[in-house]
């Protein structure tokens, strides 16, 4: 298989094990006032770079995404992008916090672009379900560098698609050579052999071949050809004369493309008026009536055409109408997004947007559970500042409500011949989809650079972190800690105070203070025990305060001051801390 290589590949292929994990610090919740029966909550916005970003959210939502739809960079050489990822090498050390230039002026300027998208591509791939797909928005600048490391990365066999986004509505007359009037979009599967898509509901436009010119009861129709490509001398049954009802004249068809139904079956659509002779009967060859009713949806075309997909004039004037004044200019139609999330995902999926921009996928997630009654959720990422005043203020005004209508105008109080209205608040011009989301900055690492859990993250996002990592589905916070005084600690334990060879010199903590129980996944019950200014042991002492139901254990701590021998007897596997906490 060809493969992609840059400056500086050797480096990137690896990094995203390097990208530190961060803890997600979240700055508030917003909830709309406005009622919301089916939109979800749950959602996401989160404030940084999404390299660090999409780490951060590795525990939590590794394998359970079920559509990813990005929109990088073009490396147009206009963007003003900025290659600022902390990869240790000279060559892309010397890149850091540097203007991506144009064409001509910087010659490193696909490699940079390259070197920023495959860590962060690594990382969506694991973010993906098994089941679902991802969606890259991307115009000829890098379209095939990237189709390269899309099959690097997803492999090639993963390639659902190459789309063809139409995207404007008239040329650019002023272009030097050709009016540049699509982009692309790829498609890959995590999985393509348990990857299903979903059909479209006809558009408006589409529906509009539908009619019903002879009052036919069965409702809207269109018509098809009554030939096929056979010819006389192949399908000799297929080739006679046919009468026209409203001229009288017997057609035959061309001996190359004969009839598509043999005379026996031509009487049945005869009698069930299935034939079309054109709006004055008098055509050469009849068409064959196709009802809507009973036709189901359509499958996706690989050309996705401005009038049923939007185009860019729209999605600007879309943002314009939500956030006046707003500058963002590369925002995409909420139609282009929301037939992508009809095609890609169902009815509960979790939506992802790691380049997020002005927020359009969080506004096509919206719209479409407002649409169909669906509980979709959708995560943002953006780096830049307006990630709060474009991404996270578009989103608010979308599930409150946008644009004012006059205020109503003003009673006149008898006699006084006023009409000044009385100031009040005009309605929304478009009505608010409700829901609500979090909005999250990246904190702190959770690991210090030598490798030691960093204790200013705090307890519980050390405990979530490692709950998560041990699959612990129904792990809530705030935790329990496990007291001496708990009630649940004067349980019977099921282990006896046998006592044990310790196996090392450190004395035991001395209370079970600092015993957090994480939860239990697939019959392993898993604790931490962990104070962060002590060293905990696990020994018999603590194993026997442990409320345990009899099965295997996980338990984490410090040291293990227990014998091989009765580890394996009773089931208990250890794991120190930080060493055997997963790295994601
Ligand atoms: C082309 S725009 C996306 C537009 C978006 N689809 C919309 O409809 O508004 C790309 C966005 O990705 C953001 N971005 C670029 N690099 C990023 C990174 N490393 N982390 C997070 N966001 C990033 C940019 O700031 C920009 O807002």
């Amino acid at each position: 298989m060809p493969t992609l290589h840059w400056v500086g590949k050797d480096k990137v292929v690896r990094h995203h094990h390097d990208v530190p994990f961060k803890v997600l610090k979240r700055e508030y919740r917003f909830a709309s006032a406005q009622p919301a029966a089916n939109t979800s909550t749950g959602n996401k916005i989160i404030h940084g770079d999404n390299l660090e970003a999409l780490k951060a959210l590795l525990p939590e939502y590794e394998g359970r995404i079920q559509c990813i739809y990005i929109d990088p960079p073009y490396n147009t050489g206009n963007e003003g992008w900025v290659y600022n990822d902390n990869v240790n090498d000279p060559r892309l050390l010397k890149w850091l916090n540097k203007v991506v230039g144009k064409e001509g002026e910087d010659l490193s300027r696909h490699d940079k672009w390259l070197c920023m998208m495959y860590p962060r591509l690594k990382l969506l791939h694991r973010l993906l379900a098994e089941d679902g797909s991802m969606w890259v928005s991307i115009d000829g600048n890098e379209q095939a560098s990237l189709r390269l490391l899309l099959d690097e990365i997803f492999g090639v066999n993963n390639l659902v698609s190459e789309i063809v986004w139409q995207k404007r509505v008239s040329p650019a007359n002023d272009a030097k050579f050709f009016s540049s009037d699509h982009e692309y979009i790829f498609v890959y599967a995590r999985n393509k052999n348990i990857f299903t898509l979903n059909r479209l509901e006809r558009t408006e436009n589409q529906l509009s071949n539908y009619k019903n010119p002879d009052g036919d009861p069965r409702g809207n129709w269109n018509s098809v050809t009554y030939t096929c490509n056979k010819t006389a001398d192949e399908r000799p049954n297929l080739y006679y004369g046919i009468k026209n009802p409203n001229t009288g004249d017997i057609i035959f068809p061309k001996k190359t493309a004969v009839w598509k139904y043999d005379e026996k079956k031509h009487m049945e659509n005869e009698t069930n008026n299935l034939l079309f002779w054109g709006m004055d009967g008098k055509n050469k060859a009849p068409r064959m009536k196709r009802f809507l009713e009973g036709m189901g949806n359509v499958v996706p075309r690989s050309i996705f055409q401005y009038s049923d997909f939007g185009h860019t004039q729209e999605a600007r004037t879309e943002l314009l109408g939500i956030l006046e004044n707003s500058a963002f200019s590369t925002t995409k139609p909420v139609k282009l997004i929301s037939r992508i999330l009809e095609i890609a995902s169902n009815q509960d999926s979790i939506i992802l947007d790691s380049f997020a921009g002005s927020g359009t996928t969080a506004h096509a997630v919206l719209k479409l559970n407002a649409q169909d009654g669906g509980k979709r959720k959708f995560i943002l990422v953006e780096m830049m500042d307006y990630a709060e005043t474009i991404t996270a203020e578009r989103v608010r005004r979308v599930m409150d409500g946008y644009g004012e209508n006059p205020p109503p105008p003003a009673p006149l109080t008898e006699g006084e011949g006023s009409t000044t209205p009385i100031a009040g608040r005009g309605s929304k011009v478009v009505e608010g989809l409700g829901g609500g989301f979090e909005y999250f900055t990246l904190g702190e690492a959770l690991f210090t650079e030598n490798g030691q859990l960093n204790e200013a993250v705090g307890v519980e996002a050390i405990l979530r972190y490692v709950a998560y990592s041990e699959r612990i589905a129904d792990f809530s916070c705030p935790l329990t800690q496990l007291r001496q005084t708990d009630s649940v600690l004067k349980t019977e334990s099921v282990f006896p105070r046998e006592k044990e060879g310790r196996c090392g010199e450190l004395p035991p903590a001395k209370d079970a203070t600092g015993c957090y129980y994480l939860g239990e996944t697939h019959g392993v019950q898993v604790y931490f025990i962990y104070q962060p200014d002590r060293v905990t042991s696990l020994d018999v002492d603590l194993l026997a305060q442990l409320p345990v139901k009899p099965g295997k254990l996980v338990i984490y701590a410090d040291q293990c001051l227990l014998g091989e021998d009765f580890m394996r007897r009773h089931g208990i596997i250890f794991k120190k801390i930080p060493r055997d906490i997963t790295r994601f």
